[in-house]
């Protein structure tokens, strides 16, 4: 099964539990506290008016928001059920299923494409990059995170008698690794280094103007304490925000 086919048997599956654990703050902690507030700091007061994509919208959480700041929002994920669920919670968005990779919308359609937690699943960003800048008028923006690729190269060891210790393993490599998402969702990301993303955008006629890695606001703390003390000390997503 190629890379694609297995995100989206697992969204397919499971998109349902992920979706609940959504409304959950303390399982949902690096969507809720993290990846939420840092994008709709950049979002809120600058998409009124303008035609966005959300790209691997899932169940159409940012969407719903971008269309409430007055964005003309379309969205697109690879996943029947995550639109599915995005279609139910959204209704008066128009969702479609489609892979990033080869998008079903016409040349220089949108200002501007967001993208929440989605390039991580690409083991070759060309496509991906080439797509977004296919769809986007000339002068449009992109914006999107994903997971910090510190993070995904940093290990937490279990000390005897309490505590964690945090190893870095290789950090210039495209391999493959799991993570849990949901109970019996295992999914496959890759990593990229911090210049290949920024070469495959160049590549792709992007030029960057935003790099930011957010941390926990101190509240939110007493939702998942273990969590909130690991990610504001070491990064855990990041979002690029670049321009044609
Ligand atoms: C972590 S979820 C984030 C959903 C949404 N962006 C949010 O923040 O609520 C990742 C989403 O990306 C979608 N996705 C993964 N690979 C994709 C691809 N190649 N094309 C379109 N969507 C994809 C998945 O189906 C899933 O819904």
């Amino acid at each position: 099964m190629g890379s694609h086919e297995q995100t989206k048997a697992q969204y397919d599956e499971f998109g349902g539990a992920y979706h609940a654990k959504r409304d959950d703050p303390s399982r949902s902690f690096y969507n809720t506290f993290v990846d939420v507030p840092a994008m709709t700091a950049l979002l809120e007061g600058a998409v009124a008016g303008r035609r966005v994509l959300d790209l691997g919208c899932g169940s159409g959480i940012p969407a719903g928001r971008m269309a409430s700041w007055g964005a003309g929002v379309k969205g697109v994920d690879i996943s029947d059920t995550m639109v599915e669920i995005a279609r139910r919670e959204q209704p008066g968005i128009d969702f479609v299923v489609g892979d990033a990779a080869d998008l079903p919308y016409g040349d220089g359609e949108f200002d501007l494409v967001v993208s929440s937690l989605v390039m991580h699943y690409f083991d070759d960003l060309a496509p991906l990059f080439g797509e977004v800048s296919r769809v986007l008028r000339p002068g449009g923006g992109l914006l999107f995170s994903f997971h910090h690729p510190m993070m995904e190269v940093i290990e937490g060891r279990e000390l005897e008698g309490g505590g964690v210790e945090y190893l870095a393993a290789e950090y210039f490599h495209n391999d493959p690794y799991q993570f849990g998402v949901a109970p019996g969702m295992e999914l496959t990301a890759y990593h990229h280094s911090f210049e290949d993303v920024f070469a495959a955008l160049a590549a792709a006629g992007f030029r960057v103007d935003l790099l930011q890695e957010p941390r926990p606001a101190p509240e939110s703390r007493r939702y998942n304490k273990q969590i909130y003390d690991q990610i504001s000390r070491y990064p855990s997503f990041c979002i690029i925000g670049a321009r044609l």
